[in-house]
């Protein structure tokens, strides 16, 4: 029987630790530090270690023998999690700390595109802010200015003026907004058209795609208001046919990897192209070196396969010889944040309408709680994420809503419209 070991506190690592969880080879699974939803799930208990605890949580592996080290957050990918399990001979899902540049660094993940001639939006980088704003000279608005580095999600501006832009320029390059993320910025062409997640598993040779996904990044209905973490997925999303998912996947993925080993880049883990559909053609708006969040929650309801011996598999480079297998249901997840989200917001609160007897199909993932006491409280801005596996998008999207209706904290708010698009989409 195998351990498991589940790096992160959010709503995407419970989504993996409970999946990792329904494993029938599996007899423990660790959460470091984890949430008051990981601490209820079977077969699964919460470790006080945090996730920049490199020491902590090698040596908490090597005394538990852990079979697999399942890494969520990208900080800690990028800080280099995976060569320290590595270097003891612990197998850890998620690519090493030069390999997760392909996130941390926008400006190394561009220039790689355009080597390997990937798909994705017109882009220059600067260092000094006089030089950015020459170059606005010649830019049609909008335009979009990137920190280079790690900015949870916070680091992208889509500017509608030069105003705008110069701004945001200056707040990156000279206000030090991102503590060193915006020492560097991108200024990019802003691609118009339909978003999507693309998320593969990788092994260093050959990959499998997961369901396709889309989240809702906007804080408020209609996609409007500041950028989030995410207010909402759902899996599949419709705009991936299976024409774009072929295009997707001769035009994104296989370049990607095939550019990875050609530069000698050993990429073991998620990888999750952010893509833009414009006119039917595929373009990436970010890498990212991990599973989504809240992408995780959608897609880990709707895979049947078991996702620890998935990772193995992986890691011992055999990802060719195995096929995912999905539920044919759809899955949608609806965010549930505290008051103030995603400014600064209220903690602390006693969450009520937990302990509801909700359908099977319902699983309340949770991000920002903790259990003081027995009770469960919030400690951050996205708060739980309710999930539904339905028979249609539009039949999850009923049920998450109606599951949310029971779940309340003082100042609980979550957006009415998760699953927007795909709706149209079926209604048209
Ligand atoms: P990123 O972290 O680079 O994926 O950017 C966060 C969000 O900003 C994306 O999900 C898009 O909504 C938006 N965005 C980023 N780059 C572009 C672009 N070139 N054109 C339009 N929107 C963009
Ligand atoms: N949901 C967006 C992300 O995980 O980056």
């Amino acid at each position: 029987m195998k351990k498991v070991l589940v790096i992160g506190s959010g709503g995407r690592e419970h989504a993996l630790a409970w999946k990792a969880s329904l494993s029938p080879d599996v007899c423990a699974v660790f959460v470091a530090p984890g949430n008051a939803g990981t601490a209820l799930e079977n077969k699964t208990t919460n470790i006080p270690l945090k996730e920049s605890d490199f020491d902590g949580l090698v040596s908490f592996a090597l005394d538990e023998q852990v079979d697999l080290v399942i890494v969520g957050p990208e900080n800690a990918l990028v800080s280099g999690i995976v060569d320290r399990f590595r270097e003891v001979g612990i197998f850890c899902f998620g690519p090493t700390q030069t390999a997760s540049r392909l996130e941390g660094s926008k400006v190394f993940s561009k220039e790689f595109m355009t080597r390997h001639h990937i798909p994705t939006a017109r882009f220059q980088s600067f260092t000094s802010s006089d030089k950015a704003k020459d170059f606005l000279n010649h830019q049609k608005f909008p335009v979009v200015v990137k920190a280079d580095g790690l900015a949870a999600g916070k680091g992208v501006f889509v500017c509608q003026n030069r105003i705008q832009a110069e701004q945001y320029i200056d707040e990156m390059l000279c206000g030090k907004l991102f503590d060193g993320a915006g020492e560097r910025i991108i200024i990019e062409e802003c691609l118009q058209g339909e978003e999507a997640s693309f998320i593969c598993m990788v092994d260093g040779q050959d990959f499998q795609v997961l369901a396709s996904s889309q989240d809702h990044k906007a804080a408020y209905n209609g996609d409007t208001g500041p950028n989030t973490g995410g207010m909402g997925a759902y899996s599949p999303a419709p705009i991936i046919d299976p024409e774009i998912q072929q295009k997707v996947i001769a035009q994104v993925i296989k370049p990607t990897i095939n550019g990875l080993v050609e530069e000698g880049i050993d990429y073991t883990g998620f990888l999750y192209a952010g893509l833009m559909i414009q006119n039917h053609m595929p373009y990436v708006l970010e890498f990212n070196c991990r599973m989504g969040d809240p992408e995780s929650q959608v897609i880990m309801m709707r895979m049947k396969s078991d996702l620890v011996e998935l990772c193995l598999t992986a890691l011992q480079g055999r990802l060719g010889e195995t096929q995912i297998e999905w539920f044919f249901e759809s899955a949608l997840g609806i965010v549930v944040a505290s008051e103030g989200y995603p400014r600064s917001h209220k903690k602390g609160c006693e969450i009520y309408g937990l302990e509801t007897t909700f359908d099977n199909n319902i699983k309340i993932f949770h991000a920002g709680t903790k259990l003081n006491d027995g009770t469960v409280e919030t400690t951050g801005g996205r708060v739980l994420c309710i999930t539904a596996l339905s028979n249609s998008i539009l039949e999850a999207q009923k049920d998450a809503y109606q599951a949310a209706s029971s779940i309340h904290w003082e100042g609980s708010w979550y957006r009415d419209d998760i699953g927007h698009r795909a709706k149209h989409r079926f209604e048209s």
